[in-house]
């Protein structure tokens, strides 16, 4: 390069002196580019061309599918002419694998565990594409990812038309190589926000044999008992079930995961996306329901497929129920107000939250839309029989 170049990096223009690198003029402008090695190695300061040239030079050493896409290394690029770059996406970079366990005979899942060879970062409920000639290519759908130890955990699923790698099921498959392409989808990075309410979710596909593994719903129920019992004593996740008494919280949620399950419409409750709306829930405090859930489901005994293919229903409503501010209800294509009051029929009993009277299936209460508290007809009349104090203590209304 004989004279200075003009490049832009995420919408930043630098110009580079004569004989520079990418990596050095980035370093020079105070623009962050990950790195190690300096020298075309390690592939840690991978970018991507959008405009124009990439000399030859910058994609030594990287997979085809990655120089189809305009990728290189910021360490050997010494551009010839303008190029306008991008950061890398994760959707295109293929991780090389080591499968550690997988089980199941099942037609549509396997469970399996592998190991990453470099930091794979994903999040459970997003997806990996197995890296692979044959089409369609299967989906890995991970169900927890310890960053410690490179492991991961995953659904692979038989896309309709297409087969299991044969690997997959070979007596000694232990150790077996392969690679995938992601992640994609599922909560991404950040928290959505009141502004970015993302489109909801579809309902997952049915695992109508699962069900039926669970003897028809016996041990789903045991297992929502004892999960409640613990939700309604967790310090994290109690304050957010004041007003939703445990048998309704059981119910409720015997019949989504029935409805999930088996396909059947058996559930008339609110989506995920309205039940949770007022909440604000991290995608640590999701993570961390999730991990009581696998707790509970190991203790009665389920199988590591049985409990990736329960949690896999679970993490579908991520983003249906991560967020970092309240949303408002979204009924028939609008969006209700956060403030004010609704009047709704109650499907299952609940609890008055102003004079703690129960309240019977059936009753039609008023609820503040964004709090959720729901006002028996009593109060809601303004003649409430008892009030209930801040420091829960009843007294005898005036
Ligand atoms: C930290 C995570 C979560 C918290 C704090 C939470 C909290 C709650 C609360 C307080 C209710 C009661 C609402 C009411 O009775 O009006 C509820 C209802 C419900 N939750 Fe969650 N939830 C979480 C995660 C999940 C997940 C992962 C699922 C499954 C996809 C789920 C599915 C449901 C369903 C189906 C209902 C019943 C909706 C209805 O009332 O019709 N929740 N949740
Ligand atoms: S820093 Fe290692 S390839 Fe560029």
């Amino acid at each position: 390069m004989t004279e200075a170049v003009p490049v832009r990096i995420d919408g930043v223009e630098l110009t580079l002196r004569v004989n520079e690198n990418l990596l050095d003029a980035c370093q020079r402008s105070a623009i962050e580019l990950p790195f190690s090695c300096r020298a075309g190695s390690c592939h840690t300061c991978l970018l991507r061309c959008t405009e124009g040239v990439v000399p030859e030079q910058a994609q030594r050493g990287l997979r085809p599918s990655l120089r189809s896409l305009g990728y290189l290394l910021a360490c050997q690029c010494q551009p010839t002419s303008a190029m306008t770059l991008t950061r890398p996406s994760q959707a295109d970079m293929v991780t090389s694998c080591r499968l550690l366990t997988s089980a199941g005979t099942d037609a549509s899942f396997r469970f399996m565990q592998f190991e990453t060879t470099r930091l794979l970062t994903c999040q459970p409920g997003q997806r990996l594409l197995l890296v692979t000639d044959a089409e369609p290519a299967p989906l890995i759908e991970v169900t927890a990812a310890c960053p410690e130890t490179h492991t991961v955990d995953a659904l692979m699923h038989c896309p309709p038309g297409g087969i299991f790698p044969s690997w997959l099921d070979a007596a000694d498959a232990f150790g077996q190589e392969f690679e995938v392409r992601g992640p994609v989808g599922g909560a991404g990075d950040g928290l959505a926000g009141k502004a970015d309410v993302p489109v909801e979710s579809p309902a997952p596909a049915p695992d109508p044999a699962l069900w039926t593994e669970l003897d028809g719903g016996a041990t789903v129920r045991a297992v929502l008992e004892d999960f409640y019992d613990q939700v309604y004593e967790d310090p994290l996740l109690v304050p957010f079930f004041h007003k939703a008494t445990k048998d309704r919280s059981i119910d409720k949620q015997y019949s989504f995961l029935k409805q999930l399950m088996t396909g059947e419409r058996i559930f008339f409750g609110d989506r995920p996306r309205n039940s949770h709306h007022w909440m604000v829930i991290s995608n640590e405090l999701f993570d961390y329901r999730q991990a009581i859930m696998v707790r509970t489901l190991e203790k009665h005994g389920l199988t590591a497929l049985q409990i990736a293919r329960w949690t896999r229903l679970e993490l579908h409503y991520r983003r249906d129920i991560v967020k970092s501010a309240a949303w408002p209800r979204h009924v028939n294509g609008v969006d209700l107000p956060l403030d004010g009051y609704a009047n709704e029929t109650l499907s299952a009993g609940t609890l008055c939250d102003h004079c703690g009277a129960v309240i019977d299936a059936g009753t039609l209460v008023k609820y503040h839309v964004r709090l959720g508290h729901i006002s028996c007809p009593d109060c809601a009349s303004g003649k409430p029989k008892v009030l209930v104090s801040s420091d829960g203590a009843c007294d005898a209304a005036a």
